[in-house]
């Protein structure tokens, strides 16, 4: 990744230093405001249609996270023109559908799962061959759920064993149209498909088994795609349809704040006493609220204000307070909203009076790290009694005897794991230590400098 692409350094912390391990510390309530960055899905998106649309697109709340620094570079390699003005403002040059040209040079995805399957799906549209590879966690990462439909569509794709990274895909021409029935509710795999329908003549269909965040679609909108959305009855998620070879024209957006990382100072000032927390303009599309909904559920003083809507995405201002939690179950056809913030949801759960359960989430397996198995290692580090399956977890939370705190947590290169222990450490009973900060940098660069504004010890 080129220099002018790294994120500037936090303020608030001169060294600019941010690997290593580093303890949240109990002690202080939390208060303020947190000014949380971008929606790292809606970003990657953005950087994606601008750089294939015709025409100048101006992007304003852009994550300047690693993970989409990783698209930026990418689309920049195969032509795209993509700048940030000193106003944090993010200039993208598209070079028009199909206008990709080859890299010189493999394409490096770092750590991010949405930036290398998304970006399979526009390859796959192009006649161009290309190189993929990331980290350790993204090599490890199942790629057998895009390149099935993709080499459907007509590409080819030769991946290491067990269609794992490293690949190489040479783009169809012509791409079939298909009607893919999803596997998994994975927006993930919907959005590659739709993406390389683009270049389709004709109309692919995705049928998705439980909706799934539908960012792709509704930005495909705005740049001009047509894209139905049909409903498909009890227990099924939506048929989405894309006519392909439609003009996309460069089309500016305000990328609301991620859900996903406000998740992080909200949970913190729900378990840390006397606390308050406002997170304004967080996004709201009911795709990925479910964490919301659940603390609700649980009890939490968490409440949503000026509810608006910006560049066809709702958003609200949150304010979180201490509150005394109950366990709760989570039901399954919740998962796909919340699918990242199960981490965070078991750290409020040890807090909680009684048992917490989560069942129907078989994807945390295959995420930046086996979230399953990555969480219950960290919460049993620090006394908390929790079992697990294939696809559940449960919690026993300590309600009012405290979490103990104390442990050491491997975040295996896995952002969410690393931010959720921190905050637990600001509410147990003694600091929690994670191995290695440095993940943190792929979604939320800001993330510890913001809480210490807040009134976090992190050091
Ligand atoms: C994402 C979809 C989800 C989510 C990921 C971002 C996206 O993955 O976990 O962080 O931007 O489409 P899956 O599609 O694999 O569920």
């Amino acid at each position: 990744m080129s220099d002018s692409f790294k994120a500037t350094p936090p303020s608030g912390d001169p060294s600019g230093d941010r690997t290593g391990r580093l303890s949240g510390h109990p002690g202080t309530a939390l208060s303020g405001t947190a000014n949380v960055p971008g929606d790292k899905s809606i970003s990657h998106r953005a950087v994606m249609l601008g750089a294939l649309a015709v025409g100048q697109t101006r992007v304003t709340g852009l994550l300047e996270g690693e993970d989409v620094l990783a698209t930026a570079a990418a689309f920049r390699a195969m032509g795209a023109s993509i700048t940030r003005r000193p106003d944090r403002v993010w200039v993208i040059d598209g070079v028009g559908l199909g206008g990709l040209r080859e890299p010189a040079d493999i394409l490096d995805m770092g750590n991010s799962g949405t930036a290398a399957r998304l970006l399979l799906g526009v390859l796959a549209g192009h006649p161009i061959r290309c190189f993929l590879s990331g980290d350790g966690s993204l090599r490890k990462r199942p790629m057998k759920r895009v390149t099935d439909p993709l080499t459907q569509m007509g590409a080819r794709i030769e991946a290491r064993s067990g269609a794992r990274l490293p690949l190489m895909i040479d783009g169809a021409d012509p791409v079939r149209a298909i009607s893919y029935d999803l596997p998994v509710a994975s927006a993930q795999v919907k959005s590659a498909v739709l993406l390389a329908g683009l270049m389709a003549r004709g109309q692919t269909t995705v049928l998705e088994p439980a909706a799934t965040r539908d960012h792709t679609e509704r930005m495909l909108g705005h740049f001009g795609a047509k894209v139905q959305v049909e409903a498909r009855g009890q227990g099924l998620g939506p048929a989405v349809t894309l006519t392909g070879q439609p003009e996309l024209t460069a089309a500016d957006i305000r990328v609301p704040v991620d859900p996903s990382s406000a998740a992080f100072p909200i949970v913190a000032a729900l378990i840390t006493p006397g606390s308050e927390v406002r997170v304004p303009g967080v996004g709201l599309n009911p795709t990925r609220t479910g964490l919301f909904t659940t603390l609700i559920d649980m009890g939490a003083d968490l409440t949503i204000e000026n509810e608006r809507e910006e560049g066809g995405e709702p958003l609200g201002d949150l304010v979180a307070r201490h509150s005394s939690l109950k366990g709760v179950e989570v039901p399954p056809a919740r998962a796909p909203s919340m699918i990242d913030e199960y981490p965070v949801l078991a750290v409020a759960a040890s807090f909680a009076e009684g048992r917490t359960e989560m069942r129907g989430v078989e994807e945390l397996r295959v995420k930046e790290s086996d979230r399953i198995a990555a969480t219950e290692a960290g919460l049993k580090a620090n006394g908390i009694t929790t079992t697990s399956g294939p696809d559940w977890m449960i919690v026993e939370g300590r309600g009012p005897d405290g979490v103990p705190g104390g442990g050491l947590v491997e975040t295996e290169l896995d952002h969410r794991i690393a931010m959720s222990f921190l905050i637990m450490g600001l509410a147990a009973k003694a600091s929690v230590t994670i191995d290695d900060q440095a993940a943190i940098a792929t979604s939320f660069p800001d993330f510890v400098s913001l809480m210490r504004a807040l009134g976090a010890t992190l050091k």
